[in-house]
């Protein structure tokens, strides 16, 4: 495949909003917050920023140089650069077909949510316990969840087939915006609730006493997934970028965007959470059992909770797209299947796995890999192994293996940009990034 029949992104904007389109989703909303709630708060909130800034930020440069020196899927990139890497792509259309299996679950439980919401339905109860029995008489649901998950696999593969440009492209277009537009309507009308400064509080005002180093391995963990980093997205998204395309100020930008989503979500959450007097650590189940039951006690409860999953669909979806087309385009370049062929086949495939990952949590639930049921297992597979390990070797790659011309070239746009920053970016990919890398997952692996 050569660079002229491949597909380019619009401008500079477009390159933004569809990288960002794949980092801001239910990582931002669904599991930023929780997570925050449960390390502390603001504490939290400052390690995280400095993991985005100091390992996620070069490390998004450096998938950007792969994917647009070599215009080509995940598995063609690396082997265009150096024959011996390409295992860093299997492991991302690996990773992000895994992961698939169980983000499109959650996707499919956000709009079973908004249309509970639109319907009223989720109106009738009133108590926690309440809330808490209807999610899990939903999850293990054998057919309920099963449907939803399918329509919203269904939606991802119309973008897909749609293309590069008129689906990913202009979703990414239409569905950002929307995205911001009601993140920050919700977040203004939590912020005016009673006790909506107690909760910013909270969020905001770090308390370094509560850290641990486990803090900054959680940090550390959320940045990656949330930057839909050591996946080989970025790749693939990358590959479709124009020569002119500066990808260091492309990838600041995402890293902003993304980290502002994650903390509006946050300011959207806790006010609410400290409003209706409920613990703010109350863990996964935040925004499927403890936000619903708030949204409940208040004027217009209806609205307000459809807009929220409404949010959390539109997020979930270009996040779905993202890691599809990953699957997608490496099936159409390296198996040489039509794209439409290459979009049906992953389709079918993740489905099947989806399928499987939600029938775990009921009827399949005696099925354990090494004590975990299915769903849990991908969770736990991509983001403890195959997400660091991706990210340490693509530092070392970039780093130490990849011609510093080519690395140079991408990110100096052959010669028009200054490379200032030359000696940190250095610094950072070549030592601190691949050793912090290392710890992480040495660390998860219960070495320490
Ligand atoms: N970054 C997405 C989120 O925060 O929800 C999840 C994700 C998408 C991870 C795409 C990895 C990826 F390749």
């Amino acid at each position: 495949m050569n660079r002229t029949q491949r597909a380019t992104l619009g401008g500079k904007l477009s390159a933004v909003l569809v990288a960002a389109g794949s980092s801001v989703g239910l990582g931002n909303i669904w599991r930023f917050p929780y997570v925050a709630g449960n390390n502390g708060g603001g504490a939290f909130l400052a390690i995280y920023i400095l993991c985005v800034l100091v390992l996620g930020l070069p490390l998004m440069i450096a998938e950007f140089t792969v994917g647009r020196a070599s215009h080509r899927n995940a598995v063609g990139a690396y082997r265009a650069l150096d024959n011996k890497w390409s295992f860093l792509g299997y492991n991302g259309v690996l990773a992000a077909f895994l992961i698939l299996g169980f983000y499109f679950v959650v996707s499919g439980w956000t709009a079973e949510y908004m249309v509970h919401s639109v319907t009223a339905e989720l109106a009738q109860y009133t108590t926690a316990e309440e809330y808490a029995g209807m999610f899990e008489r939903f999850i293990r649901n054998p057919w309920r969840p099963l449907l939803y998950t399918s329509v919203f696999v269904l939606a991802t593969h119309f973008v897909i087939a749609l293309g590069v440009q008129k689906g990913i492209e202009r979703s990414a277009k239409v569905l950002m915006p929307l995205l911001f537009i009601i993140l920050i309507a919700l977040a203004i009308h939590s912020l005016l609730m009673p006790s909506g400064a107690e909760g910013l509080k909270f969020f905001l005002l770090p308390d370094f006493s509560k850290v641990t180093a486990a803090t900054v391995l959680t940090a550390l963990g959320q940045a990656f997934f949330s930057l839909s980093i050591g996946i080989g997205t970025m790749v693939t998204y990358a590959s479709y970028f124009k020569p002119e395309t500066n990808l260091r100020h492309t990838a600041l930008n995402v890293t902003i965007l993304d980290t502002l989503v994650a903390v509006l979500a946050g300011i959207m959450i806790f006010p609410a959470v400290f409003s209706a007097g409920i613990e703010p650590s109350s863990g996964p189940s935040l925004v499927f059992i403890t936000l619903p039951g708030i949204f409940n006690g208040m004027p217009l409860s209806m609205v307000w909770s459809s807009v929220f999953f409404l949010l959390l669909v539109v997020a979930a979806l270009t996040s779905t797209i993202s890691l599809h087309e990953v699957i997608t385009v490496y099936l159409h370049e390296e198996w040489h299947l039509s794209r439409r062929g290459a979009a049906w086949t992953t389709t079918g495939g993740t489905l099947a796995l989806a399928a499987l990952a939600s029938l775990s949590l009921g009827i399949l639930d005696g099925w354990r890999i090494c004590g975990l049921n299915l769903f849990d297992s991908l969770d736990y597979v991509t983001a403890n192994i195959l997400l660091p390990v991706d990210g340490f070797f693509t530092c070392i790659f970039v780093g130490w293996r990849l011609d510093p011309k080519v690395l140079e070239a991408e990110i100096t746009n052959q010669g028009r940009l200054n490379f200032r920053i030359r000696r940190i970016f250095a610094v950072l990919l070549r030592y601190l990034c691949p050793a912090v890398l290392l710890l992480v997952f040495l660390d998860n692996l219960g070495v320490f």
